[in-house]
């Protein structure tokens, strides 16, 4: 179990350049940050901000420049050594699902079992519990190209919840979906993160996506980025569809719209 006294992911001014053949590029200013056990944080900002540096960052794949990462208490890296044990937390989704063509469902998503040396049996019904949780039940015999793009991003989020992590890391899941299939994939999300009670750290270009899922939403400034300001989001949960339409909740997507506007 976490100590209950560390949040499950902190940043201690977390700063991050990367070195090019040009120009150095600065990416993240000096950040703090502190995502609570169970939160949905949601990383909102223009493009080239550094959100993807930021979930990078915490997934333990890009090593900060200065700064410390701390994940349910435990340093990420440790003289420029990553530590095997703050990653034990983590899963990730990216935009693309990023299956394997040569493997079936079921295969790709007890991958990550099978590299940890856990037998077949067992991680073919781990495979099986997780599909029926993302809603692809059935389909552990399909091949990745047999599915449509919102069941290979289901897939994904299998996957990357195989091992059972505390902590969910997800860089634009649904980017690529169409606008119902992504509405949908919401509803899911939030079914499924009720359900786990993990952590999950969300980036998305979709304000609406943001507010609908966030327990809070975190805006940044423009590269270098910085903490523009942190938006507590105020409906209670389960939230459903119909919530986009209240005044309330189109009032939060305008002031963070317009507030994206002024810093882009
Ligand atoms: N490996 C890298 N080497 C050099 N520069 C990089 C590298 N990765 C990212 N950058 C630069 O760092 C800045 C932040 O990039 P990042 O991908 O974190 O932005 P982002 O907020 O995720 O953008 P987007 O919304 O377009 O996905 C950008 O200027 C980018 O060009
Ligand atoms: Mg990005």
């Amino acid at each position: 179990m976490a100590d209950a006294a560390h949040p499950a992911i902190a940043f201690r001014t977390v700063e991050k350049w990367y070195g090019t053949r040009d120009q150095p590029v600065h990416a993240l200013a000096p950040t703090d940050l502190a995502v609570a056990e169970g939160e949905f944080l949601v990383l909102l900002g223009p493009s080239g901000c550094g959100k993807t540096t930021m979930l990078r960052m915490i997934g333990g794949l890009v090593e900060p420049t200065s700064g410390e990462i701390a994940i349910e208490g435990h340093s990420l890296w440790r003289g420029g050594q990553r530590q095997a044990r703050a990653l034990q937390d983590l899963g990730m989704v990216f935009q693309d699902a990023n299956l394997f063509p040569w493997m079936t469902i079921a295969e790709n998503i007890a991958l990550p079992l099978e590299l940890k040396g856990v037998p077949k049996a067992q991680r073919m019904r781990r495979a099986e519990e997780l599909m029926a949780l993302v809603g692809i039940a059935g389909f552990g015999k399909r091949w990745p190209r047999e599915l449509s793009g919102g069941m290979r991003q289901r897939a994904a989020i299998a996957r990357a919840l195989s091992y059972d992590p505390r902590i969910l890391l997800m860089d634009e899941p649904f980017g690529a979906l169409d606008a119902m299939t992504r509405e949908t994939m919401n509803l899911e999300l939030q079914r499924i993160w009720l359900e786990t009670k993990k952590t999950v750290v969300l980036v998305t270009h979709s304000i609406a996506e943001a507010v609908f899922l966030g327990d809070r939403v975190m805006l940044l400034s423009p590269r270098p980025g910085r903490v523009d300001q942190v938006l507590k989001v105020p409906f209670a949960r389960p939230r459903a569809p119909d919530l986009q339409s209240g005044a309330e909740f189109q009032a939060i997507v305008r002031s963070l719209r317009q507030r994206l506007t002024e810093i882009s």
